[in-house]
Parts: C-alpha cells; sequence; structure tokens
C-alpha cells in the first residue's frame, strides 16, 4: 500500500519504517526541514535500538521517503497516518492543536477518499474532531470526498518499539465503517503470521479510550507497588519477596510490578493525567486515578529522602555519584524520569552530582539540568565515583548490573549505596561491605 505518515517524532518514525519493512511504500513527513534532510541521510533524531539501520535499508530500497511536503504525496496515498505530538496542555489534557493542523491540511490537499488514521495517543472524541477539521476544509474549497477516520493506537515501548511493531502483542483498529476495517486489516495481516484473534477491530471511541486505559492500567500497577514497597520499609518486609510471592499467581502476573522510584517517560506521566482529565471534563472525580499519580510523584522523591535521612539536611560538602538519568534503559529519553527530580533535591540542598548514563548524558546536559551549576558529567561508571559520598542507581541499564564491587568500595570515600531499582542482593551487599539502601526493605 502506499502510505503518509505526518510526524517524524518516536511513533511517527518508527511506525513508518516498519510499515516500509513490511513492503509498503511509505513517505514520512514533518515541517522541520534540517529533520528531514538528516534522515534522507539516514540521521535519526532518537536513540532506539535496530531503527537507524533499518531507516537506512528502507531509504535505500527507496520503500522509505522523507519530505516536508505532504501534498505532493496525499495524493498517492491510500492511509494517512497523524503521528504528531499531542504534548500536555497546562490544565493535564492532552494539547490537540497539532492534530488539528495536520487534520486541517489534509483537508486542503485531500484530492480522493483517503482513510485518516489517529496514530497519536488522542483522548476520547478526537476522531470527531478530525474529522470535522478535514470536513471544514472541504467544504470551504466546495469538493465533496468520502474520506474515513480510524483511530489505531500505538503501543510502543522505547527501547523495544521495533519489536513491538513488527511482533506486536495486539493491535487495535477502531473504525465504524467496514470497508476502512477491511482495508487496515489488510495492512496490518503481514504482522500476524498466524493467529488474526490479537489484531482487534471495535469502534472508533472505544480504540481511543484503549490506549489511555491501558497505559494507566500499567501505572496503576507501578503506584501500587511502590506504596507496598513503602508500607513493607515501615512493618519490615521484603517487597522484593512479597512481588514475588504474589506474581506467581497468574491472575496478578509478574510484569510491571517491581518496586522502584517511580515511572517516568512521554506516556504514563501525560495519559494517566490526561484520562483524569477526560474523566472530570465529563463531570466524574477519578479517584484512583489521581492516586496513582500523587504516589508517583512523592515515589520520584524516594531515593532523595533516603539520602537526606542518612546524610542530613544540608548536603553542602557532599558530593553523590549518579548512576542512570534515563527514565529506563536502552533509551535517551529523561522525560519526567524520576533522576530529574532526585538530583535537583539534591543539589538544591548544596550536593555535587557526579552523573554517568549511557545515553542520556547529552539530554541531561542540554535539556533537563542544564539550569543546574553543581552536576558533572562523566565517561564511565567508575569515573563518577572519585571523591563520592555515596552512589546512587537511578536507571537499571544492564552495565550497572553486575559491577566490580571492589573497585566501588574502594573509589567512594564510604561504601554507602542508594539504589532506586533494586538491582542487588542485599544480603551480599552487606557481606561485600556496604550500607545499602533499597527500595521497599529497610536496612
Ligand atoms: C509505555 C507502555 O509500556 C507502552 O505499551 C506504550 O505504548 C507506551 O508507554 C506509549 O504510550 O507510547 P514506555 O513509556 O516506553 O512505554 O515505557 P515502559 O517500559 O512502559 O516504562 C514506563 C516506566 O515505568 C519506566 O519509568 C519504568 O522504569 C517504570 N516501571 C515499569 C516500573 O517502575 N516498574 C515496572 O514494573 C515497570
Amino acid at each position: 500500500m502506499n502510505l503518509t505518515v505526518i510526524g517524524t517524532g518516536y511513533v511517527g518514525l518508527v511506525s513508518g519504517t516498519c510499515f516500509a519493512e513490511m513492503g509498503n511504500t511509505v513517505t514520512c513527513i514533518d515541517i522541520d526541514e534540517k529533520k528531514i534532510t538528516d534522515l534522507k541521510e539516514g540521521i535519526i533524531p532518537i536513540y532506539e535500538p535496530g531503527l537507524e539501520a533499518m531507516v537506512k535499508r528502507n531509504v535505500q530500497n527507496k520503500t522509505l521517503h522523507f519530505s516536508t511536503k505532504l501534498s505532493n504525496h496525499l495524493e498517492k496515498c491510500d492511509i494517512a497516518f497523524i503521528a504528531v505530538g499531542t504534548p500536555m496542555g497546562e490544565d493535564g489534557s492532552a494539547d490537540l492543536k497539532y492534530v488539528i493542523q495536520v487534520a486541517s491540511e489534509i483537508g486542503r490537499c485531500m484530492t480522493h477518499p483517503v482513510i485518516v488514521v489517529d496514530k497519536s495517543t488522542v483522548p476520547v472524541g478526537t476522531a470527531d474532531k478530525v474529522k470535522k477539521a478535514i470536513q471544514d476544509e472541504l467544504d470551504k474549497r466546495k469538493v465533496s470526498i468520502a474520506f474515513e477516520v480510524v483511530s489505531n493506537p500505538e503501543f510502543l515501548k522505547e527501547g523495544d518499539a521495533i519489536n513491538d511493531f513488527m511482533k506486536p502483542d495486539r493491535v487495535v483498529i477502531g473504525s465504524n465503517n467496514e470497508e476502512a476495517t477491511e482495508k487496515m486489516r489488510a495492512l496490518y495481516a503481514p504482522f500476524f503470521r498466524s493467529s488474526m484473534d490479537r489484531l482487534i477491530t471495535m469502534d472508533v471511541r472505544s480504540a481511543e479510550m484503549t490506549k489511555y486505559v491501558a497505559n494507566a492500567m500499567l501505572a496503576t500497577k507501578i503506584s501500587f507497588m511502590n506504596e507496598i514497597a513503602n508500607i513493607c520499609e515501615l512493618v519490615d518486609a521484603d517487597v522484593n519477596k512479597v512481588r514475588i510471592g504474589i506474581g506467581s499467581d497468574s491472575r496478578i502476573g509478574y510484569s510491571f510490578i517491581y518496586p522502584g522510584s517511580g515511572y517516568g517517560g512521554s506516556c504514563f506521566p501525560k495519559d494517566v493525567k490526561a484520562l483524569k482529565k477526560t474523566a472530570e471534563e465529563h463531570g466524574y472525580k477519578a479517584e484512583l486515578i489521581k492516586s496513582v499519580e500523587d504516589v508517583n510523584d512523592r515515589q520520584k522523591l524516594v531515593i532523595a529522602k533516603k539520602v537526606i535521612d542518612r546524610f542530613g539536611e544540608d548536603l553542602k560538602g557532599k558530593t553523590f555519584a549518579i548512576w542512570g538519568l534515563a527514565f529506563k534503559p536502552e533509551t535517551d529519553d529523561m522525560r519526567e524520569a524520576p533522576a530529574i527530580y532526585t538530583i535537583n533535591e539534591l543539589v538544591k540542598r548544596g550536593a555535587r552530582i557526579n552523573a554517568y548514563d549511557p545515553k542520556a548524558m547529552e539530554e541531561a546536559q542540554h535539556f533537563y539540568l542544564k539550569d543546574l551549576d553543581n552536576v558533572f558529567y562523566f565517561r564511565s561508571k567508575y569515573e563518577t565515583l572519585n571523591n563520592a559520598d555515596a552512589m546512587i542507581l537511578l536507571t537499571e541499564w544492564k552495565e550497572f548490573r553486575s559491577p566490580d564491587f571492589d573497585e566501588l568500595k574502594t573509589q567512594l570515600n564510604q561504601p554507602v549505596v542508594f539504589d532506586g531499582r533494586n538491582q542487588y542482593n542485599d544480603q551480599l551487599m552487606t557481606k561485600r561491605g556496604f550500607e545499602y539502601f533499597q527500595i521497599g526493605k529497610s536496612t
């Protein structure tokens, strides 16, 4: 099929590239000229394992194209995906201005029936707004074209996005039109070798809701477990054992019940807020969803609190080695990362930070921590330890899993480790001579 993907951010670029890999002809559109010039040369703006090679391969094969001009491509295209950003508005709702701008642009240049797909994460009712924006432009042009708007939310995890797209757990297609549903099924059929029952079709509004509910459910599991971790510390239980104990019940399962220093990223925080806002707009007070958010806000400061309990309120003259800045491993993304909150809290109290992350240091330096004076960046995890009073682990990168503990111990001023992701065995850490603080187990 001939596809257009508008927006070359995370979702747009991964989706467009994977559709091309499956043999479709895809043009990815973005208004950012520099981004498009770079992409044509295979330079990609984000770090995502496997993506760069896939982009290069498909550009070479001429299955993947990049352009700044939507009008040149829309006339040849069967399906147009809207994959532009939906930043969080000041009131917590998803800001749809880019989505609607793109819809209007589609309306201005549409010449034949196109299926328009909402791929961006958008609140319930957005497909209707997109439809109206397109129709308004068609009316202005006094033309009549039968187009359809479909919801096809994305369930990619950063760091594993190619795999998620190429071998999806499920694909959700929300459409109120049978022909459009069939066309979308045909597009996705090659991604499901045998069982098509994971290609789930439903009405547009239910599909829009599904995306938010999936993320809010996962965020709820995490906040629930973080709350349990905090209670475990008070009653002298070990959350790591409790986690295994409950996960073995297949109704609960092991996934997404790892306690830590809170969830971050571009999705959970924004989507939980937006769902709460949608409920409010419809006169419903979503108490549980609000608590999920409140627990997470508090959890992001749990490690800083442990540091303060150990070293005191005034941290002047203290240095902390931070291992991990990204909101999770295998990404350079620092949006809503617990590291931002932890580091700000420590620096505010006078501490010096020696930071290392395998991928996210540029993001930190140029954006998220750029206003902080007392943060220094190092090329390896061991270099951060020099003269540091404690090591604080905030992202569970594989390279932090089994460090040289002797080096860790000898380099630190005192062998103190705060672990925001429960990566080490506490008994072994004690045996090795560390003072070891983790989440959900008192020391
Ligand atoms: C999330 C969802 O997992 C994807 O299914 C969804 O498509 C995506 O949002 C989206 O809406 O686009 P992502 O934000 O990339 O994906 O990251 P996750 O791997 O889900 O992790 C989110 C956060 O939860 C991380 O900060 C992670 O450290 C934290 N987490 C995860 C925990 O604290 N405990 C866990 O047990 C699992």
